[in-house]
């Protein structure tokens, strides 16, 4: 599978969501930061804003809920017809039902990490994910610096699943670049969300175009079939 970009509207124009869409043609997921200023210190967008956007792009949405009870919201994001909902482990009362919840609407689930959470406690809830967002910023904003400390997490998920513990995509989210996205890439992720890199470029289908050539230039290569499988 080749790599998957996802550009994050949090660095677009919200005043032209639209035409921001539209200007990353050839992207694999649309990344839609909700943020509620409880879970995180930001206040972005919900569920209305998100609903005209699915009716403006065919990109699928990759919403990334950074709420507090997602248990409770989470499932109308879903019900709208987002392609992925992740939600934050630490948000979370019940993640395994969340999942189950999304999943029934017809959505991926997906569930989120912050850098200061440990994989090891989740891996078991994340039997029922889609996808597995490793943060590799402290969620709040975008245009942070990459944080390389979280490879040994990304690399964690990439063996969970290469040995068939897991069946989660992994997906890295922040201060992705074209200077940092080599480092994700060789770790073992399969979706990058890339906000500043992307809409801060002259042309940023391109940017989304160049971002996977180059994390396709630098993924690991696959399992042997000795290491892959269930143990
Ligand atoms: C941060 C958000 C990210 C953000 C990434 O809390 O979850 O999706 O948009 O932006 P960049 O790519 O600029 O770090
Ligand atoms: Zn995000």
């Amino acid at each position: 599978m080749a790599p998957l970009i996802a550009p994050s509207i949090l660095s677009a124009d919200f005043a032209h969501l639209a035409d921001e869409a539209e200007a990353v043609r050839g992207a694999d997921w649309l990344h839609v930061d909700v943020m509620d200023n409880h879970f995180v210190p930001n206040l972005t967008l919900g569920l209305p804003v998100v609903k005209s956007l699915l009716k403006a792009t065919d990109i699928p949405i990759d919403c990334h809920l950074m709420i507090t009870d997602p248990d409770r919201w989470a499932i109308g994001y879903a019900e709208a017809g987002a392609y992925n909902v992740t939600v934050h482990a630490e948000a979370a009362a019940d993640p395994v039902a969340v999942a189950a919840n999304l999943r029934a609407a017809g959505a991926k689930a997906g569930l989120s990490l912050k850098p200061g959470t440990p994989l090891d406690a989740w891996v078991e809830a994340l039997r029922h994910y889609d996808t597995l967002l490793v943060m590799t910023v402290e969620p709040g904003f975008g245009g942070q610096a990459f944080m390389p400390d979280m490879m040994a997490k990304v690399r964690q998920a990439r063996r969970l699943v290469d040995t068939g513990h897991l069946t989660v995509l992994v997906e890295v989210d922040g201060g992705i670049s074209a200077d940092t996205i080599e480092q994700a890439a060789e770790a073992g992720a399969d979706c990058f969300v890339a906000g500043s890199a992307v809409y801060s470029a002259q042309d940023p289908a391109a940017a989304v175009a160049q971002l996977r050539a180059t994390a396709a230039r630098h993924r690991p290569a696959p399992p042997t079939p000795s290491q892959a499988g269930p143990a």
